[in-house]
């Protein structure tokens, strides 16, 4: 059983000293990678810049990258050949179109920019996704939460979409617990309640590799 994994934010450069992110810290993903590890399965993490120690077990393998450009070219050479899919990052949508070759100076009282469209890792793969093949994504949404998670599941072609709840205390970026809903593409919804991310991560992988069982059967 071989394992893609994406976790943590990119960073987008802006100049040699700059860049454009966000506030992913990877821990949802690293505990994932080590969940599947747990279960022996080999895993491939691909991973955005993160304050994180680098995983001991010799089941993850750690392939750093900063962009997304570099994280999709990463999980694209993985990609055929692994069963499960799972896309945690929290990916920059946009890039700076320019990156300055030295570091921008002070101007004017506005400074604009502009930014063009990133790659979507999972929508990319997902086009070549093989019958046997697993892909689990994950969700942020502040409305219609179900709806565009539906929505999300069908246009990256995910069998599973993991919600992250906003809604509540402690859950999400940078928090060591998660509450998250699992939707499958039958329109199925079970919700995991607040627990330490490194529990929700066992539990997740249960319900991936049983779902995947079961589809691959
Ligand atoms: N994702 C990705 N590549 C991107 C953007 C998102 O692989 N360029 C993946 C994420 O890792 C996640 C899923 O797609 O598994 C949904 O990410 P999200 O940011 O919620 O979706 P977007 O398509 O960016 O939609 P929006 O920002 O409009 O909600």
């Amino acid at each position: 059983m071989h394992v893609l994994l994406t976790a943590g934010p990119t960073y987008e450069p802006l100049d040699p000293v700059r860049f454009l992110g966000n506030r992913s810290t990877g821990k949802m993903g690293y505990a994932l990678a080590e969940a599947f590890a747990a279960a022996n399965a080999d895993v491939t993490l691909v991973s955005g810049p993160t304050a994180l120690p680098a995983p001991t077990s010799t089941h993850i393998s750690l392939v750093r990258v900063e962009t997304a450009q570099q994280m999709y070219e990463a999980a694209a050479a993985v990609a055929p050949r692994a069963d499960v899919w799972v896309f945690a990052a929290a990916v920059a949508d946009y890039r700076p179109a320019e990156v300055a070759p030295e570091k921008i100076k002070k101007q004017g009282d506005t400074l604009t920019l502009t930014l063009v469209k990133n790659v979507d890792i999972a929508a990319t793969l997902g086009q070549a996704k093989r019958p046997e093949q697993f892909s689990v994504g994950f969700a942020l949404e502040t409305t219609n939460e179900l709806t565009h998670a539906q929505d999300k599941l069908h246009r990256k072609n995910f069998d599973l979409v993991v919600l992250n709840s906003l809604r509540d205390a402690g859950a999400g970026f940078g928090h060591d617990t998660n509450k998250v809903s699992v939707l499958d593409a039958a329109g199925q919804v079970l919700t995991f309640d607040l627990q330490a991310k490194t529990e929700l991560a066992h539990r997740l992988v249960q319900l991936i590799l049983s779902r995947f069982a079961v589809s691959y059967a």
